[in-house]
C-alpha cells in the first residue's frame, strides 16, 4: 500500500526520490507526491497515477533542494485525486508532512482544527498532521511532532520538514514501519527497506513509539517522551534482491519461475533424514509448549489464509491435533475458545498484513501461543510473534503471490511433521515425507519447462468471461488458490468450490460459455472428480484439468489437460498450483492487464 522516502543529504533530494518511488511501486498505489525544501521555500508536487506521471510534471521544473519526502498513496480516505496526494501541507506552506496508516480520531481533530481557522485542502485523515503541527511549531521541529503524534489515534508511519529547518526530517512510527537508512554524511527513511538499498545497507528499524531525527550532520532516535535511545545499526543483506526483473517481461513470472530455489531454501538445513523429522530453530525456544497444545488455529488473508487451508489437511494428516483456519479479518471479531494450549499461527508473505496483526494481537491478549511463518525478516509479525519460521525466498514483487505461496505449504508441512513425530507418525512415514519434499524443486521445473503448452492453453481460454475452479480434499484449497490469481490479475471472474458443493448450487450457472478447472489427483477423491467432470461435460461445459500423471482416464473425459508430476497427495497442491499461476498469467498477459500491480489492489494491505 501506501510508500514513504525521505532523504536529507548533500545530494539533490530529487532524483533519490523518484528512484525511491519507483522501488515501492510494487506496493500498490493510486497517486504519488514529492516536497521538497530549499532557502525556506517548500514546493510540493503531486500527481494522480503512476510516478511517471509525477515525472512528467516534475520534468517542466528542476528541484536543486537537499532535503525532502515522496510518498504513493492507495487511497482510504477521499478518492484518488491531486488534493489527496501526499505530502500535505499546513496553511503557510512551510510544513510538509507524508503518512502511511490511518488516524482513528481525525473528524475530531479536524473539526477542533477547523474552529482553529485552519483551512483543508483534502478529504484524508493525514492533513490533520500537518495541520497540527502547524500549530504545535514555535521554531523546534521536534517538539512539534512530539506534542502532535500525543493527540494521534490509529497508526502511522511519519515524517514531517519544515522549510525554515535546513535537512531536518522527523519521523515517527507507531503500528506502520519506518526504517531509518544511515549514508555517508547523508540519511535516509523508507517505509520499506526496499527503497533504501542502492544507497546503504545501514539500517535501523524504528520500533513503534519512537521517532528519528535525522539532520544535516547526524541523526538521533528518541522515544515518545523525549528520551534518547541507543539503536545498534543492522545490516540489511537485500542487495542482491534489489528490484530487477532478470530478463523476464513482468515480477509474477520471475517469481513464479523461482519457486523450484525458493522451495529448497524453505527446507535446506530444516531435514534431519537419519530420524525423519523436521528441524525449525525458529520454533526450538518453544518447543515444549508445541509438544503440549491442544489446538491450532492458523490466520491470514488472501493467498496466505488459502495455504492455511492447506494446512489444516496437512496437519490433520501428519499430526492428532485440533486445527481451525480463520480469515484474520473476522478472527477478531469472534469469540474463539482460547488458552495456553492454543497455539496461533500466522501467515504473512509480508509480515506487515493489519487484519493478520489485529487478529494476532488478539489471541496475545487471550493467552495463546503465537507463532509466524513470514518472509519479510524484522516485519511487523516477526516481532510480535513468540517465534517463528521465515520463508527465506527472497522478495516478492508482484502483487500476486507466486512462490510465498509454495514456501509456506513446505513450511506448514515441516512443522507439522515436527509435532507429528512426537505423536503418531512414524520413522517411516516422517522419512517418506523428507524424500518427497526433496524432490518438489526438480518437480517444480519439470512443470516449468512445460509452459508453452499452458501458454497456448490461456490464449486459447481467455476470451472467456467466467471460469469456475474445483478440487476435492487437498485440492479444494487449491481450486480457491487457482481461481484467486486467475481473479486479481485478470479481472475475470472466477470461483473456487469444493467439486462435491457444485451439484448444490453453481452446477446451474455451467454452459458452453462457462468453462471449468478441475484439479485431479491419484487420491481417494480420483473416481468423483471423474463423476463431477462428466457431469459439467453433460452440460456442455468445457473442462480444463490439472491432473497428475497416474490420472490417465482424465484424458477421456476433458477437453484439455495438463499434466504435473505425481508426489504425496498432501504435497501435491504445491506441483499442481503452479501450472494454474501461469494459467491465470498468460491470460492477464493476453488481455493486456498490469500483470504485476492489477487495479486497486496493493502487495502489503496495512489497513484493515
Ligand atoms: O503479506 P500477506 O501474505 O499477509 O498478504 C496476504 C494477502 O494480502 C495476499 O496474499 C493477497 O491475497 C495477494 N494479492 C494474493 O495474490
Amino acid at each position: 500500500m501506501c510508500g514513504i522516502i525521505a532523504y536529507s543529504g548533500g545530494r539533490i533530494a530529487e532524483s533519490i526520490l523518484i528512484d525511491g518511488l519507483k522501488r515501492l511501486e510494487y506496493r500498490g498505489y493510486d497517486s504519488a507526491g514529492l516536497a521538497v525544501a530549499r532557502r525556506k521555500k517548500m514546493t510540493v508536487v503531486r500527481a494522480v497515477g503512476k510516478v511517471s506521471d509525477l515525472e512528467k510534471k516534475l520534468a517542466r521544473r528542476k528541484l536543486a533542494g537537499h532535503y525532502g519526502m515522496a510518498h504513493t498513496r492507495w487511497a482510504t480516505h477521499g478518492r484518488p485525486s491531486e488534493q489527496n496526494a501526499h505530502p500535505h501541507g499546513d496553511c503557510q506552506g512551510k510544513i510538509s508532512i507524508v503518512h502511511n496508516g490511518i488516524i482513528e480520531n481525525y473528524q475530531d481533530l479536524k473539526e477542533e482544527l477547523i474552529a482553529q481557522k485552519h483551512v483543508f485542502t483534502s478529504q484524508t485523515d493525514s492533513e490533520v498532521v500537518a495541520h497540527l503541527v502547524e500549530e504545535y511549531f514555535d521554531g523546534d521541529l521536534e517538539t512539534a511532532v512530539l506534542k502532535t503524534v500525543q493527540r494521534l489515534q490509529g497508526t502511522f508511519g511519519l515524517a514531517v520538514m519544515h522549510a525554515d529547518i535546513d535537512r531536518q526530517i522527523v519521523m515517527v512510527k507507531r503500528g506502520s514501519p519506518i526504517i531509518i537508512g544511515i549514508g555517508e554524511n547523508e540519511y535516509f527513511a523508507a517505509s520499506d527497506a526496499m527503497a533504501l538499498l542502492p544507497y546503504t545497507e545501514k539500517i535501523i528499524s524504528l520500533n513503534d513509539d519512537e521517532m528519528a531525527v535525522l539532520n544535516a550532520g547526524g541523526y538521533y532516535i528518541k522515544n515518545l517522551n523525549n528520551e534518547l535511545l541507543e539503536r545498534e545499526i543492522e545490516i540489511c543483506a537485500g542487495r542482491d534482491y534489489l528490484a530487477d526483473k532478470k530478463g523476464y517481461e513482468h515480477f509474477m513470472l520471475k517469481e513464479i519461475f523461482e519457486q523450484p530455489e525458493a522451495i529448497e531454501n524453505a527446507f535446506r538445513g530444516r531435514l534431519v533424514e537419519a530420524e525423519g523429522v523436521s528441524k525449525l530453530g525458529g520454533l526450538e525456544p518453544v518447543l515444549e509448549r508445541l509438544k503440549n497444545m491442544k489446538k491450532l488455529i492458523i490466520v491470514s488473508c488472501g493467498t496466505s489464509y488459502y495455504a492455511g487451508l492447506l494446512g489444516r489437511y496437512i496437519f490433520e494428516n501428519l499430526t492428532a491435533l485440533h486445527v481451525e483456519v480463520e480469515v484474520a479479518s473476522e478472527f477478531r471479531y469472534r469469540k474463539l475458545k482460547m488458552n495456553e494450549d492454543t497455539v496461533v499461527l500466522a501467515l504473512s508473505q509480508s509480515g506487515e498484513t493489519a487484519d493478520t496483526i489485529a487478529a494476532i494481537r488478539e489471541a496475545k491478549r487471550k493467552g495463546a501461543l503465537i507463532l509466524g511463518v513470514v518472509n519479510v525478516v524484522g516485519s511487523a509479525i516477526a516481532q510480535i510473534t513468540a517465534a517463528g519460521v521465515y520463508n527465506h525466498a527472497g522478495p516478492e514483487f508482484g502483487v500476486a503471490s507466486t512462490k510465498i505461496y509454495t514456501s509456506q505449504l513446505v513450511i506448514l508441512t515441516l512443522i507439522a511433521l515436527l509435532i507429528g513425530r512426537y505423536q503418531d507418525v512414524s520413522y517411516n512415514e516422517g522419512s517418506e515425507v523428507i524424500q518427497a519434499i526433496k524432490k518438489l524443486p526438480k518437480q517444480v521445473e519439470k512443470i516449468l519447462a512445460d509452459m508453452e503448452h499452458v501458454r497456448a492453453l490461456a490464449q486459447a481460454y481467455a476470451p472467456f468471461e467466467d471460469f469456475l475452479f474445483i478440487g476435492r480434499l487437498f485440492n479444494y484449497p487449491t481450486a480457491m488458490e487457482g481461481a484467486l490469481k486467475l481473479k486479481e490479475i485478470s479481472y475475470i471472474h472466477a470461483e473456487g468450490y469444493a467439486a462435491g458443493e457444485m451439484k448444490h448450487g453453481p452446477i446451474s450457472l455451467i454452459d458452453e460459455n462457462f468453462p471449468t478447472v478441475a484439479i485431479v489427483s491419484q487420491d481417494c477423491t480420483f473416481d468423483k472428480m471423474l463423476s463431477n467432470i462428466q457431469e459439467i461435460k453433460a452440460r456442455n461445459g468445457r473442462v480444463l484439468s490439472v491432473a497428475s500423471q497416474g490420472c490417465g482416464r482424465v484424458r477421456d473425459v476433458c477437453d484439455d489437460v495438463i499434466w504435473v508430476p505425481e508426489t504425496l497427495p498432501l504435497l501435491q497442491p504445491i506441483l499442481n498450483i503452479v501450472p494454474l499461476q501461469l494459467f491465470a498469467y498468460f491470460i492477464a498477459r493476453e488481455r493486456g492487464c498490469d500483470i504485476d500491480k492489477p487495479r486497486n489492489l496493493a502487495k502489503s494491505v496495512t489497513v484493515e
